[in-house]
């Protein structure tokens, strides 16, 4: 693949989202705010529905943050065919359900389709490109650009190549999703579940454990992280807010002091069986949680919060 063929991260005009759900039509969202024309293909039969009310949901909150000149929600297309919408792609983005095989069997038809040079990158969660460009004829523009939910608030992207990709296509994917205002780590290398899933992978299978043996409800749960810690993150990570918490001798007396509580056995991070008593345990607190107000309510309400909370550090 030649790298000339390229657009120039700044030049992109139009964005292909493959894959319409929540993170798909999330980026599509961004995608919009932004000034961009946004092409979408996904094949489920009420996808475009769902898209466009995803979109709808999210213009409040990308407008109160400031549309850039001729951002319009009509310049979203949704097109029925997959090759004819990327061969219309600047850049791709891929949001399809987080299955290996058909990772593998959509990228190559994504990578059959787009125009030579184009980067092509994936919302996965967790699995390793060099996993999922294997059939791919030009593996070398394929990257992961892995987002967080809202893709259209939460600035995070982590951007990995795999084995077979070329290192210019990392390059250009950082530098066009630092263009459109995300806050970009660019990984060395390919780690399972990049750096913030990998965190939140353990907070995850910790609450899991602690609801399957009563020993915590959801509700208590969810309080002891949005009126704990969960406070303290958005301003300094939990690394430096532990440097704080060893006082004026910092990380150093902290780990000298907390160090050895490491071996207690306060955590079990083997994942507990997903038994379906534990999954109705699981879903019956959310929903108790959630008491009246609707999925609908809840991202209102999420997305309100976190434009306070960008606001009120200065960074939105
Ligand atoms: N939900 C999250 O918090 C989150 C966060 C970051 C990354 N991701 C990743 O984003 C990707 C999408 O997850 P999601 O949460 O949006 O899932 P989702 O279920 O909301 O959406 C998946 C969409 O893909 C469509 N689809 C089904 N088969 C397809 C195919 N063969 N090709 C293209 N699209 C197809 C579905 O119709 C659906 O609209 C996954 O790789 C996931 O790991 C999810």
């Amino acid at each position: 693949m030649s790298t000339g063929t390229r657009p120039d991260p700044t030049a992109v005009e139009t964005v292909v989202c493959v894959g319409a759900g929540v993170i798909g039509g999330g980026w599509a969202a961004y995608f919009l705010a932004h000034g961009y024309d946004v092409v979408a293909w996904d094949p489920a039969p009420d996808a475009e529905g769902r898209l466009r009310h995803l979109v709808a949901q999210a213009w409040p909150a990308l407008t109160e943050l400031g549309l850039a000149e001729g951002a319009a929600q009509d310049r979203l297309t949704f097109e029925p065919d997959l090759a004819a919408a990327c061969a219309r792609a600047d850049f791709v983005q891929e949001s399809a359900p987080e299955d290996l095989e058909l990772k593998r069997t959509l990228l190559a038809d994504v990578d059959a389709a787009t125009p030579e040079g184009v980067v092509v990158a994936s919302s996965t969660s967790g699995y390793p490109m060099s996993d999922m460009q294997v059939r791919c004829a030009t593996p070398g523009r394929t990257v992961v650009g892995h987002p967080f939910n809202p893709p259209y608030l939460i600035p995070l992207v982590e951007v990995v190549g795999g084995t077979a990709t070329d290192p210019d296509a990392v390059t250009w994917a950082s530098d066009f999703y630092r263009h459109v205002g995300k806050s970009v780590i660019t990984m060395e290398r390919e780690v399972p579940g990049f750096i913030a899933n990998r965190l939140q992978e353990a907070l995850w299978r910790e609450a899991l454990h602690m609801v399957a043996e009563g020993e915590a409800t959801v509700e208590q749960i969810d309080l002891s992280i949005t009126d704990g810690p969960g406070l303290r993150w958005p301003i300094q990570g939990p690394l430096l807010t532990f440097h704080l918490a060893g006082g004026q001798g910092g990380m150093a007396h902290m780990l000298d002091h907390f160090g050895p509580s490491l071996l207690a056995p306060w955590t079990r991070l083997d994942a507990p069986p997903l038994t379906p008593e534990l999954r109705d345990a699981v879903v019956d607190g959310c929903e108790r949680e959630s008491g009246d107000r609707s999925i609908d309510d809840l991202v209102a309400e999420r997305d309100r919060g976190v434009i306070a909370v960008l606001r009120a550090l200065g960074r939105a």
